[in-house]
């Protein structure tokens, strides 16, 4: 795709597109947001969204539609079995994502426990290059383990690696041989793996990984959820795709694949989630579990205009000037904020801005949570909802002991085409005060730990009052500014 430069030198991502719905959006009093805090026991799943300004909590389920995909939902046709819509949807899939058959399922966590029941039994492990939440909840629930295999260099903040999701081979073959390949029902890869900060692998460690896998006679899953940014990276990074296209980089992806799965909420913009696959015997095992869990194959749990919706939005993923939206934006929030000393992952990857909550608050110990601790702050002096991600949402072993995680991230999410380019100058403005200003956020801790995905629902408390410090800086310094 062509860049647009500007006259004045400046590296400004321009929106191609142009906004014709608005959402009005409020901008609370600091006292209001310590409010909220409380009531929602610093977990920002738990605010409300009218106490939120700029919502950065998730890419799923809010990216913008285009005008497009809201004209085709008029056209849904409304049937239990056998709808015109799931037809089209088929079609779609088949073009974009490669695949002949295809499961509709109302999300992409639906997928996972479907995949997992097939497969995964008691003694199974699952290799992955990283885990996503809903994933490996789904597979240890039935008995199963996951086994994460990056390369070192995935763990490097300040990177210039232009893959950092890529599965390390060596170990791959490594866990086979030491685990048997009989217990290994599936190899899982994750596009633009979500955890380490959006950062995407590239088509030749999936051929890699392929070719381990056919050695073994394993299965090979791929999570498509950021499969679009994943192929828009290795259109930039990757030295065989340079010039290439979308459509091009995505088959070459998918075609490695034997069972794809992902949640529409992010890949198509819309709602909904779907499995597909060229193989019958994959379509027959997985099918059979579909009605009893979802709804009936044509539908999957899915209203017929998200359907509809679906499908456009999955023909749009192949439209470099939309798919480059969010990750140009991040780029920017990136640097800028790099530039400010500020850590955040680096090189920029997808889905949002990731802050290294490790050393933006390396005076509070994992055991306190400094990445929800870092989150609660940034809502409280901005009203911005970030997410989380680090130990609340890992989850404990089987001992029921805490697991830390390998990083404490605030992930601030940049969904398709949603903020303008002043509301990331904003986030930029407030993160670099917060960051001026990090001594005075302190510790979390639990209150109510819900034994399944705590992140969810959770309550934490601060550890002192630290809220109210913080709250009286941002006063001393901004007055009676929002
Ligand atoms: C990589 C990945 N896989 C799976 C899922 C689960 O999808 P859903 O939220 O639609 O259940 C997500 C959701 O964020 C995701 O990011």
């Amino acid at each position: 795709m062509q860049e647009i430069k500007f006259y004045s030198g400046e590296n400004i991502p321009l929106e191609l597109h142009k906004v014709r719905i608005v959402q009005k959006l409020n901008l609370v009093p600091i006292e209001r947001r310590l409010e909220a805090l409380y009531e929602g026991g610093f977990n920002t799943f738990r605010l409300s969204t009218k106490d939120v300004f700029l919502d950065m909590l998730t890419d799923s389920g809010t990216n913008a539609m285009s005008d497009n995909q809201l004209a085709a939902m008029m056209q849904g046709d409304d049937a239990y079995a056998g709808s015109q819509s799931f037809y089209r949807l088929e079609k779609a899939v088949q073009d974009v994502l490669g695949k002949k058959y295809l499961l509709p399922v109302h999300q992409g966590r639906a997928a996972e426990n479907i995949i997992a029941l097939a497969y995964v039994k008691k003694g199974s492990l699952v290799p992955m290059n990283y885990h996503f939440t809903t994933a490996m909840a789904h597979i240890t629930d039935k008995g199963g383990q996951i086994v994460e295999l990056l390369y070192p260099e995935a763990y490097v903040i300040n990177s210039d690696h232009p893959f950092k999701g890529n599965m390390n081979i060596e170990k791959l073959e490594e866990v086979i041989k030491r685990h048997g390949a009989a217990n290994i029902p599936f190899i899982r890869m994750e596009a633009s793996t979500n955890l380490i900060g959006g950062q995407p692998f590239s088509v030749q460690n999936l051929r890699d990984v392929r070719a381990i896998a056919d050695k073994f006679g394993i299965r090979l899953v791929l999570d498509c959820s950021l499969l679009g940014e994943n192929a828009y990276l290795v259109l930039k990074r990757e030295e065989e795709f340079k010039g290439s296209d979308m459509k091009t980089v995505i088959h070459a992806m998918t075609s490695l694949a034997d069972l794809c799965y992902f949640s529409a909420r992010k890949i198509s913009s819309s709602r909904g989630g779907g499995m597909c696959t060229d193989r019958p015997e994959i379509i027959k095992e997985l099918e059979a579990l579909v009605p009893l869990y979802e709804g009936f194959t044509t539908y999957g749990g899915i209203s017929i205009r998200e359907i509809e919706a679906m499908a456009v939005g999955l023909y749009e993923t192949l439209d470099e000037t939309m798919i480059c939206q969010s990750p140009s934006f991040i780029k920017y929030l990136v640097d800028s904020l790099d530039a400010k000393g500020v850590p955040m992952i680096k090189p920029a990857g997808v889905l949002g801005a990731h802050v290294d909550a490790m050393q933006v608050c390396a005076h509070i110990p994992q055991t306190e949570y400094p990445a929800g601790a870092l989150a609660a702050a940034l809502f409280l002096i901005s009203g911005i909802r970030g997410m989380e991600r680090g130990s609340i949402s890992n989850q404990r072993d089987e001992e029921g002991n805490e697991t830390y995680a390998d990083m404490e991230l605030l992930r601030l999410a940049v969904p398709r085409r949603v903020f303008t380019l002043s509301q990331i100058k904003y986030v930029e403005d407030r993160m670099n005060w917060l960051y001026d200003n990090r001594e005075l956020i302190g510790g979390l801790r639990f209150v109510y730990e819900p034994p399944v995905l705590r992140f969810f629902m959770g309550g934490l408390e601060p550890t002192s009052d630290w809220p109210q410090k913080l709250m009286a800086k941002f006063k001393a310094d901004f007055g009676e500014s929002l």
